[in-house]
């Protein structure tokens, strides 16, 4: 029987799971290092030889446009292991040089010249590209996986009515409006298991409760929600109104793809995906997205970096204003880690035990976990 499965219930973890800083270099390697993350957007390197930097527990990770490709290598030079990039975005042009003894790699992580030692003179040039990582793109989103063996490609995950939602929106034809990076002194898997449950919703998120159709959320939770590393999700928002926002109105004038040309919109459309272990989640509305990846940083320390999406020829100030874009999840993120910070402290206790969590309304804490207990090797 696994650590959530009790009689007549299931719980959470025991409390160890969520300060133990043994079982969290653990699980690093063996959910971090493994699963698919959402890492980015490809309107974030429009050109080869842009760059953004992905930081995920101990490693840092280099995303580098290679023509129509995307390249991601461990951000660390194969010398004498600098870190080749140290900005959160730039430009390498058509090559990664590292700035100490001037070792050049190609866009694509081959290492093409180490400074005055031939190729083959000492070594072989092609032993000493720079770690390569996965990459996965679906509809324009790039996921990233540190395994040996990349898991099934993201498209072959997400099922065909989610992607077939998505492309109506024209996701490869996008930008990031705003972003913002979030901190909570609290273990990723809370993060998670707030990500999979609407139980709270109504006590905590009064504003998000506007617009959000938490019956259904909580539905989707109970009969959609499986196990899979990615899946498709759609964050509903109540029929009779337009977008996910603080009054249920469009937050851009510019509507994305097919609606921005007049197609009508569906009752209640909605379009993204969810991953998990590490949770990340992608909503999407006629007007708008927003994506959140959540990232460890120690046991007890994790953050959330937030992306939110437009047209790409929509305009600040004239179709969109950041602060009525952001409002609602801002509202919402910050309500959900003040949440998690007090429950990390309150598990803290010694007296802690998990309690019954509820069948209808938290089953998709029970898949999330288990998931998280096979990846972990342990009885799920
Ligand atoms: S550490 Fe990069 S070239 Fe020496
Ligand atoms: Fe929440």
């Amino acid at each position: 029987m696994s650590v959530i499965d009790h009689e007549n219930y299931f719980t959470s973890l025991p409390r160890e799971y969520y300060l133990d800083e043994g079982r969290y270099t653990d699980e690093l390697a063996k959910v971090w290092g493994q699963q698919w993350i959402y890492a980015g957007h490809v309107s974030q390197i429009p050109k080869s030889g842009d760059y953004f930097t992905f930081e995920v527990g101990t490693e840092n990770i280099l995303l580098v446009r290679d023509g129509d490709d995307v390249t991601a290598v461990h951000n660390v030079c194969r010398h004498r292991g600098l870190q080749l990039c140290n900005q959160p975005t730039g430009r390498v042009g058509r090559r990664i040089v590292c700035p100490y003894h001037s070792w050049t790699y190609g866009l694509d992580g081959k290492l093409l010249k180490a400074t005055r030692q031939a190729d083959g003179e000492f070594f072989d040039y092609k032993d000493f590209g720079l770690f390569p990582i996965h990459v996965s793109i679906w509809q324009g989103f790039i996921f990233i996986s540190m395994a040996e063996v990349a898991p099934a490609p993201v498209a072959s995950m997400i099922d065909e009515k989610a992607t077939a939602d998505m492309a109506i929106l024209d996701p490869t034809r996008l930008k990031v409006a705003h972003e913002i990076t979030y901190y909570a002194d609290a273990n990723w898997k809370l993060l998670l298991e707030n990500g999979v449950e609407c139980y709270h919703c109504p006590s905590v998120h009064p504003e998000f409760c506007v617009s959000l159709d938490s019956q259904e959320m909580s539905d989707y939770y109970e009969d959609d929600y499986v196990g899979d590393l990615v899946q498709g999700l759609v964050i509903p928002v109540k029929r009779e109104l337009e977008s996910l926002s603080m009054d249920g109105k469009y937050v851009s004038k510019k509507l994305l793809g097919e609606f921005g040309r007049g197609t009508p919109v569906p009752d209640g459309f909605g379009a993204g995906f969810m991953t998990q272990p590490g949770y990340a989640w992608g909503g999407f509305h006629p007007d708008y997205g927003m994506i959140a990846s959540t990232l460890p940083i120690s046991p007890t320390r994790s953050k959330m970096v937030c992306w939110w999406f437009v047209h790409e020829d929509a305009e600040e100030g004239v179709d969109y204003n950041v602060d009525e874009l952001i409002k609602i999840w801002d509202v919402t993120n910050h309500q959900d880690l003040h949440i998690q910070e007090r429950q990390q402290v309150g598990l803290t206790s010694q007296r802690y035990v998990p309690g019954p969590n509820s069948p209808s309304q938290e089953p998709g804490i029970r898949a999330a976990l288990r998931k998280y207990l096979d990846m972990m090797g342990e009885p799920s």
